[in-house]
């Protein structure tokens, strides 16, 4: 009749060749979480196949990511000390900065993207400088430390530098300060559009981030907000970034296709740890076709419009692609 396709008629290759969109080992960024010491890798309870690791074993990690084709990772540092502005983080001697210099060194192929943030360096796991008057971030003060944070990555090697913090005016305030370093030609990938999510939980547990008062609501996005997530996308593509972010990803996927409808820059999605635990305690209590619904749940990502996928997937997608 008038129907064009017939699903009975897509067998075979006519399957693959009128597919729409697809996953490959090269949408990925895997997250590492860095911590200082010597052969430790310690699982994270909530996040069964993740773990906190040392220097020794990062490097160990990176080779199998090299084996699997993952060549890009984002690097969360767990300092030795915290204090209220995060000092470790301002330090050429912090684990960050030591991390990523171990790693350019032993790989130089690996991509590495750092979190710039303060939340995982400060005692009050707040992600800047408290204003102890109103008890809440001090956005500009915050804005000048995260410059000097920017320049101890960009020194130490990193091939790009992701502002996690949503601070105002942070892309213009990071482009300005490595323009002015000379690194012009240093990418920014945005988290430009990060809510307010209890999707982060079992991060907070990895990273041992947890804000001691208060929440991050004053900062990150209100979930019910369509237009407001909009606009902070362009707004960052207008003070400079190189790549715009949503996260979390599965419960955002509007927001993905309309941030890609309205910019140009390429997109990632951040699939958050929530979202791993998720499916992860489901696939362990046979509850589902764990592989199956992985890999349903990259796709949609793809199809939402998203161009990068950071996930704690990424080995488990890089083997099931490699199959
Ligand atoms: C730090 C940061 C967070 C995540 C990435 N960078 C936590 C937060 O904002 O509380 C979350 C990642 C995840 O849940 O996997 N600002
Ligand atoms: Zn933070």
């Amino acid at each position: 009749m008038f129907q064009r396709f017939r699903r009975t008629r897509l067998n075979g290759h006519l399957r693959s060749l009128v597919r729409e969109t697809s996953v490959s080992v090269n949408d990925f960024i895997y997250p590492l979480f860095v911590r200082s010491g010597e052969g430790i890798k310690t699982e994270v309870s909530s996040m069964p196949g993740v773990f906190q690791m040392s220097i020794d074993e990062v490097l160990k990690e990176c080779d199998e990511l090299k084996k699997l084709g993952l060549y890009a990772i984002i690097l969360f540092g767990i300092p030795d000390v915290k204090d209220s502005i995060g000092s470790d983080s301002l330090c050429e001697h912090g684990i960050i900065a030591k991390a990523i210099r171990a790693i350019k060194k032993a790989h130089p192929e690996m991509f590495v993207v750092t979190d710039l943030c303060f939340c995982e360096y400060t005692d009050h796991g707040h992600c800047g400088i408290i204003d102890t008057k109103t008890q809440s971030v001090n956005n500009d003060a915050t804005l000048e430390i995260s410059a000097q944070q920017a320049i101890v990555h960009a020194k130490a090697g990193a091939d790009m530098i992701a502002p996690s913090g949503m601070m105002d005016g942070i892309i213009q305030t990071l482009r300005v300060a490595l323009d002015g370093a000379g690194y012009v030609n240093l990418p920014i990938m945005s988290y430009s559009t990060k809510f307010s999510s209890g999707y982060y939980g079992p991060f907070r547990d990895v990273a041992e981030s947890a804000p001691s008062f208060g929440d991050r609501a004053t900062y990150q996005m209100d979930p019910a907000n369509r237009r407001e997530a909009i606009a902070e996308s362009i707004s960052d593509e207008r003070q400079g970034a190189d790549i715009l972010m949503v996260k979390p990803a599965l419960a955002y996927l509007d927001i993905v296709r309309e941030i890609k409808d309205n910019t140009s820059l390429p997109l990632a999605v951040y699939n958050v740890s929530g979202e791993y635990a998720m499916l992860k305690f489901a696939g362990m209590n046979n509850l589902i076709d764990y592989n199956r619904v992985v890999m349903e749940t990259m796709i949609s990502f793809k199809r939402a419009g998203a161009d990068i996928i950071i996930s704690y997937h990424a080995k488990e997608v890089a083997k099931l692609l490699q199959k």
